[in-house]
């Protein structure tokens, strides 16, 4: 499944634009302020109805309009070229519009969806930008979020009705803590909701997990392996300089293999009263990276950590597309972030991926030809909101 044509009206600066023939890789360059952001602000927006930019989408519209839409037309029944078999799509075109009343309009192969939600998981997008390397320094919820992306979008894990339950059942329990001076039978429907949501959700996230930390070991060793090869280092010296790296997945409480939820919710009841609020659960899940027996974020130096964290995208992806969910990926100004050959390491991983790419950077040679490797290739430039293919 390809995006082959994109229409952007009133989107920040791009008042009317047309990207058609897009390839598997599409590259976007221009100077500062000319739209680049723009044009993948718009496919996220096609993706989930919003930027990855901004909250308010009233900001995203252009100044003086009334409403923004975007529009996509697909490739319909296309093999992947990816290493996985993908079963032949049915999806044809989404459009979406958003006015400055916040009305959201979502229309899928030309026809108007009931609810917005139904939008979610239809077209998987993973974005690489400089906010992403927040993911080893930030704090655990921007790792949640990088771990139930891709729980939620496997087949059957039921995260899409678990997460609203847990999150109502969650609210009720704080709002009576608040309250305090309450016994434990009180709490006790809550509590039982909690416990059988929290159950699952962390069940669907260990499967999740289990998966992904396989894929990032792979990515990841891969990624040095090029890199250094790339710079015809010696690889067995690049090998072995390289941090050994765990990836841990916390529940949201302690000792959660032994301790059921229920049980932790029990004893922690006179603290929860004192704090106010519930202190664990899985609204409290992280992902830690270790690098021996120290975190990640603190011991490796600021390259190490954007390689890390493409490894942890990238392999998000692979463990979709092992269940045939092609992702496309968005990469906005990598080569200001990591050096060529790390660039390089990277595309050799989407090659690998059979995934959709739209790639930025200020100038044209920022983005090499040679990364695609044989896969076609589709150049734009941007000049104050106006979008040029280059032939
Ligand atoms: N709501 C808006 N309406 C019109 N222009 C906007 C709006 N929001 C931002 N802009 C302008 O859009 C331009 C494009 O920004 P951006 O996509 O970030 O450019 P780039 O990524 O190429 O540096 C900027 O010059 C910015 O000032
Ligand atoms: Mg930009």
């Amino acid at each position: 499944m390809r995006i082959r044509k994109l229409s952007i009206h009133n989107f920040r600066n791009l008042k009317v634009s047309s990207l058609s023939g897009l390839e598997d890789f599409n590259f976007i360059h221009g100077l500062n302020g000319s739209g680049k952001t723009s044009v993948l602000e718009s496919i996220h927006t096609l993706a989930l109805t919003r930027s990855f930019r901004s909250r308010k989408m009233q900001t995203v519209i252009s100044f003086e309009e009334e409403a923004l839409t975007v529009r996509g037309e697909f490739s319909v029944g296309e093999p992947n070229n990816g290493v996985i078999d993908v079963p032949r799509e049915t999806l044809s075109s989404i459009g979406v519009r958003r006015s400055r009343q916040d009305l959201v309009l979502v229309k899928l192969n030309g026809e108007k969806l009931a609810s917005v939600g139904e939008l979610a998981g239809v077209l998987p997008v993973q974005v690489i930008n400089p906010a992403s390397f927040e993911l080893l320094e930030g704090s655990p919820s921007v790792r949640r979020q990088y771990l139930d992306w891709g729980v939620f979008h496997v087949k059957h894990s039921g995260f899409y009705e678990l997460w609203p339950r847990y999150r109502k059942a969650l609210q009720q329990r704080n709002s009576l803590l608040r309250r305090g001076n309450i016994g434990a039978s009180v709490l006790a429907p809550w509590d039982a909701e909690l416990s059988a949501t929290a159950a699952l959700i962390t069940a669907a996230r260990q499967r999740h997990f289990v998966q992904l930390s396989t894929a990032f070991d792979e990515v990841y060793r891969r990624l040095l392996a090029n890199a250094a090869h790339l710079a015809e280092d010696n690889l067995d010296e690049a090998l072995t300089k390289m941090p050994s790296l765990s990836l841990e997945f916390y529940a949201g409480w302690k000792d959660a293999e032994d301790a059921p939820f229920s049980e932790v919710l029990k004893a922690e009841l006179s603290q929860d009263l004192k704090s106010g609020f519930t202190r664990n659960g899985p609204h409290r899940a992280d992902i830690v990276l270790k690098c021996g027996r120290l975190r990640a974020g603190e011991v490796l130096s600021r390259g190490q950590i954007k390689t890390i964290v493409c490894a942890l995208k990238l392999a998000q992806s692979k463990v979709l597309l092992s269940q045939g969910i092609p992702t496309v990926f968005l990469i906005d100004d990598l080569a200001a972030e990591l050096d060529e050959r790390r660039c390089k390491a990277v595309f050799l991983e989407l090659i690998d991926l059979g995934v959709q790419v739209f790639a930025t950077a200020v100038k044209e040679s920022d983005l090499h030809n040679e990364w695609c490797g044989d896969r076609p290739l589709k150049r734009f430039h941007v000049e104050h909101g106006n979008i040029n293919a280059i032939l």
